[in-house]
């Protein structure tokens, strides 16, 4: 759980960065905030290529920003994804299970097909594969 400042803080966040999302092919821009166990907000928006296959979604750009400031021991508590548009905006597949690897427990606020949902990774994605202990 997280308190109603916080995951408004979070959604504020994603709502700002994707002004910065590079997305010429899908015009999809998608934003993603997360909050770290240390307390740290990090933000990342989609980067789209000409070899569509090679984009990287917002959650991710999040997650990579997050390990470069705190470490591998980064631990993801929860973490907000918007796009500009009103339309839902799940984590993909491959998001679920990079968020995931940071936080099984990390909680996921998303816009949904009838407004803002929230739920744990580890309901996104159940059997989820992982080989490592972490939490
Ligand atoms: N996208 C994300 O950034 N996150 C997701 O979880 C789903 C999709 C992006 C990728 C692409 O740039 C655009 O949305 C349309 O698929």
């Amino acid at each position: 759980m997280i308190t109603p400042a916080l995951r408004f803080q979070l959604l504020q966040a994603a709502r700002q960065v994707l002004e910065q999302a590079y997305a010429p092919y899908s015009r999809f821009r998608v934003g993603a905030a997360l909050l770290t166990r240390q307390g740290g907000v990090f933000t990342g928006a989609n980067v789209e290529n000409a070899s569509y296959g090679l984009t990287l979604c917002a959650e991710r750009a999040a997650i990579a920003v997050a390990v470069a400031a705190e470490g591998p021991g980064v631990e993801i508590r929860a973490l907000a994804v918007v796009s500009e548009s009103q339309e839902a905006c799940p984590p993909c597949g491959a998001c679920r299970q990079v968020i995931l690897e940071f936080g099984k427990k990390a909680l996921i606020i998303f816009q949904g097909p009838d407004g803002l949902m929230e739920m744990p990774v580890e309901d996104l994605l159940p059997a989820a594969f992982c080989l490592c202990q972490k939490k």
